[in-house]
């Protein structure tokens, strides 16, 4: 009897116990004077996103409809406090103004844990600034122009794809082929080499294989995701992991090949492992250290090592190809939706391709303004990364007086 009591007894206090850990901040909003409606314990008010039964732009946009007068709104990620902010005006001060408070997504104090993480996507802080004023350059308008023909060739090959697949198959689903275009287009742009995969293999192309691993959908990786995201000393502590370590095995046995040949012997694609390969020259990259004044001399380096390059490169494949992939594929089918836009613009691009003999010219990005249109009216009917979040870096006051403290979350929704 004595220990039945004791069992019952340990097990009512730790429940308690428990009860009291995830629910202890649950005051921090009403103390603020903050907005929110009533979160449960553990999954705080976003648990239909964190468990994957919606997508996190509908959650974050059906809370925000509760409170349709307030500039922004209180909730619980799990348990991490997050502010939605909806006021356009309090938006560019977390993604513009005052940026130097929230240059993290979601949980930057801990991007060195994995490789694939210390990239610009994952990090905050310095480690993020030096990496963007080191990348900038890499991404302008005439070094673009300079990859225009590889993409061309790569336009020219799903040109014959598409012709072989319409007379084979009954349907094409149009983000695979989509995603077999673009990453075409990111291997020969990036790296300099064929992918292959608009001719051989389809699905079992070894980067079809690790576009896979890179954007796994499934349930496992959701939740690792979200967990991460809340308890990210916990995730780590239990040695989990967000991305597979094969892919950044792929990419480092891909590239480091790659980067002691253009060393030896010089290279004039002009691609981006040529541009990033100039940031080996000195050892390091350095960058300003966010927030400075102007005139402030508070320069701060990032030690370069083949590593750090393979980071780069897997963080210009995976941003790269699956937005465009999946933007391409919207455009499809609102355009297939909307038959009279479809004439129009089919109109346009036959005039241009008139007026220049069939060839198609990196300046063609200015003669087609009602092709455009069309991409930039289907991105803000769908736009592909449909909440931004972002980590207090820093304790932070808004106009509006209210205070929010380092490890706070920031979401804005689109
Ligand atoms: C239609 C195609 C694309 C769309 C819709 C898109 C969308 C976005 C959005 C919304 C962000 C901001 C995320 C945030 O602030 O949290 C972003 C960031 C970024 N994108 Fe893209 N993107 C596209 C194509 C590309 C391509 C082709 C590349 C490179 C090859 C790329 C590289 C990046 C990088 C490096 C960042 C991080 C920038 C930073 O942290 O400063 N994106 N993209």
């Amino acid at each position: 009897m004595v220990l039945y009591l004791i069992v019952v007894l340990t097990f009512t206090i730790a429940l308690y116990l428990l009860r009291y850990l995830l629910t202890k901040n649950h005051d921090y909003l009403k103390q603020k004077n903050v907005p929110h409606p009533k979160p449960l314990p553990l999954f705080g008010n976003h648990i239909e996103s964190i468990l994957l039964k919606k997508h996190a732009t509908q959650v974050s946009q059906e809370i925000s409809e509760k409170f349709p007068e307030e500039p922004y709104v209180g909730t619980w990620f799990g348990t991490r406090p997050t502010l939605i902010v909806k006021d356009p005006n309090l938006v560019k001060l977390v993604l513009s103004k005052d940026f130097y408070h929230f240059s993290g997504r979601d949980v930057s104090d801990f991007s060195d844990r994995e490789p694939i993480t210390n990239s610009i996507f994952f990090c905050g802080g310095d480690q993020w600034k030096i990496q963007r004023q080191n990348l900038t350059p890499l991404f302008s308008s005439a070094k673009i122009k300079g990859m225009f023909h590889l993409i061309n060739d790569c336009a020219a090959q799903l040109e014959r794809l598409l012709e072989d697949e319409t007379k084979s198959l009954s349907y094409i689903d149009a983000k695979f082929l989509f995603a077999r275009y673009t990453i075409e287009c990111i291997t020969s742009c990036g790296f300099g080499l064929n992918s292959n995969t608009m001719k051989t293999g389809g699905a079992a192309n070894p980067f079809m294989i690790i576009r896979e691993k890179i954007f796994d959908t499934s349930i496992i990786r959701g939740l690792k995701m979200n967990s991460r995201v809340i308890w990210p000393s916990l995730f780590y502590a239990l040695r989990l992991c967000l991305f597979d370590k094969r892919i950044f095995s792929f990419f480092h046995n891909l590239l480091t090949g790659i980067f002691t040949s253009r060393q030896s012997e010089k290279s004039s694609r002009n691609d981006f492992v040529d541009l990033i390969l100039t940031w080996k020259q000195n050892n390091y990259i350095s960058g300003v250290r966010l927030g400075s004044k102007c005139g402030e001399n508070n320069t701060v380096r990032l030690k370069v090592n083949n590593d750090l390059l393979v980071i780069q490169s897997v963080l210009f494949f995976g941003a790269g190809f699956e937005t465009t992939a999946t933007s391409l594929s919207l455009v499809l089918y609102e355009l297939a939706k909307n038959q009279e836009v479809q004439e129009k613009l089919c109109t346009e691009i036959d005039c241009y391709f008139r007026k220049s003999n069939g060839v198609i010219e990196y300046e063609c990005i200015n003669e087609l303004p009602y092709l455009e249109a069309c991409i930039e009216e289907s991105l803000r009917m769908y736009p592909l990364i449909g909440v931004l979040t972002r980590d207090v870096m820093d304790d932070y006051t808004f106009p509006t007086g209210l205070r929010i403290q380092k490890g706070d979350l920031i979401r804005t929704y689109q």
